[in-house]
């Protein structure tokens, strides 16, 4: 693209382009957690010059020492680009009047109701609007649902009588980051981005385009806000489908982790999901659940999201159930047993416990009366039912457990000690696979 194809070539349009395709444009992105600070990075590391703002000063005082508290963000990158001054953090909204763009990257939670919690949008964007000025493009990249960006965003920026797609360009870009992952991270996974108008759209696609490997223009927001609402779905209602199959094959006496892995030979139609013991984190437990709140407005139920959410909310009943039945056909109960969880971040090989079923199943063997105890190396305490753990030694406590339950199959963890000293297992995520020992009971 170049500036002469631009869609509405207003001054401001023309002014911003150019600033986007020469680098000079003052980057903001507001929300420095899992998500805002790889943006931030990368942005800074194709050249911009990126301010970060956030509520917790710890954060912004981190980010300014050349420090990274994001694991997939190494310290030396975001050091070595405070050091060339192209990036800097604060928690004053006032540099908004000397930017040129802004994300938006604050959390969307559920609220108790599982409605959708729009608190941290809404704050965001009314701290921004006071500074917002002609020629900026605002681009919300958190997860929400269809209609946020053109009925709760719009209208708070758009307050000052400017006019969208014409003086100013607004946005959504779903954000697809996926915490440890090591192939696939924010520069080389596909950018989707929808705009209010098409010169919204192209704004937004000429920006992201800078920084990342591929972009993916859509023709609305709604579009864009829906595209990540779908594979959050896709996700937890698969895994929802074979937890329950997890179960179901349990009753029946058949091993699912062998079914799943003899279907996976088939060449098509077929994407292997796994059982485990209930969704984690802030995305796929949460996610869908916007959407289903936003079609309930539209007379329309979300069955399979309920369902779901049913069906993975019961797993940490099911792995207690195992644990239970395992110490009871060797004489003990749960209660004043000793029983040490291996891993408790929602998934392996990150330090990210939000919404972790480990959370549940602590809570639900302590409930029972059970000493519970658990090592991660990625957590070092965990707080459950208002009460600190502490990550426990990995050797001496295998040998002490009545029974080690494996939550999440941290590579770090040495399967062979588990398989050679535990008393008794209950692995949730198939980790000793190929191992025979009666002592282990699957999912
Ligand atoms: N974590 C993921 O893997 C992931 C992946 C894809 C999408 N998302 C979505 O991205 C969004 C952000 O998620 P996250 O995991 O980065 O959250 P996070 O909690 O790690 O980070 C959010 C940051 O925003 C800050 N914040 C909150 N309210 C603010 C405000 N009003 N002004 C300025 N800063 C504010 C918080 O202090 C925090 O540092 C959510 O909508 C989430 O669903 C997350």
């Amino acid at each position: 693209m170049t500036e002469n194809t631009l869609v509405a070539p207003t001054l401001w349009a023309s002014t911003l382009a150019n600033q986007i395709a020469n680098r000079t444009a003052r980057v903001g992105i507001v929300g420095l957690g899992y998500v805002g600070l790889p943006l931030a990075v990368e942005l800074a590391k194709a050249g911009f010059s990126v301010t970060g703002i956030d509520l917790i000063e710890s954060k912004v005082a981190r980010i300014n020492a050349g420090d990274s508290y994001v694991q997939d963000v190494p310290a030396a990158e975001v050091h070595s680009l405070v050091e060339a001054r192209r990036l800097r953090a604060t928690t004053d909204f006032a540099v908004i009047a000397d930017l040129d763009t802004i994300n938006i990257c604050v959390p969307t939670p559920l609220r108790k109701t599982k409605d959708p919690d729009m608190s941290c949008i809404m704050s965001a964007c009314r701290e921004i609007a006071k500074f917002f000025h002609p020629g900026m493009l605002a681009i919300l990249e958190s997860t929400t649902y269809p209609g946020t960006t053109d009925e709760v965003v719009l209208p708070m920026l758009s307050d000052s009588g400017m006019q969208v797609g014409r003086d100013f360009f607004l946005c959504f870009s779903p954000e697809r980051v996926d915490p440890g992952n090591a192939q696939f991270q924010t520069r080389n996974i596909p950018k989707v981005v929808g705009g209010v108008t098409p010169a919204c759209t192209e704004m937004g696609a000429r920006f992201y385009a800078q920084a990342l490997e591929k972009v993916v223009p859509v023709s609305s927001t709604q579009v864009a806000e829906m595209v990540k609402l779908l594979e959050n779905t896709f996700r937890m209602i698969n895994i929802g489908l074979v937890n329950e199959l997890a179960v179901m094959c349990d009753r029946i006496g058949i091993n699912i982790w062998e079914v799943i892995d003899a279907a996976a030979t088939k060449p098509f139609g077929f994407m292997p999901f796994y059982p485990g013991p209930g969704l984690g984190g802030h995305c796929i437990p949460v996610d869908p659940f916007y959407l289903s709140w936003k079609t309930r407005q539209a007379g329309v139920e979300a069955r399979f999201i309920e369902l779901a959410g049913y069906v993975n909310g019961h797993m940490p009943h099911f792995v207690v159930e195992k644990v239970q039945n395992a110490l009871n056909d060797r004489g003990r109960a749960v209660k004043g047993s000793r029983i040490h969880i291996l891993g408790v971040a929602y998934k392996r090989d990150i330090d990210d416990v939000r919404e972790s079923p480990a959370l549940d199943v602590i809570h639900l063997l302590k409930q029972r009366g059970a000493r519970v105890t658990f090592t991660d190396p990625y957590v070092p305490t965990l707080r459950v039912d208002g009460e600190d753990l502490f990550s426990a030694d990995f050797s001496e406590s295998l040998q002490a457990a009545d029974c080690v339950v494996i939550i999440t199959d941290h590579t770090a963890i040495n399967y062979q000690a588990v398989a050679r000293y535990a008393n008794l297992i209950v692995d949730t995520r198939n980790t000793l696979r190929g191992v025979v020992s009666d002592k282990i009971i699957r999912l």
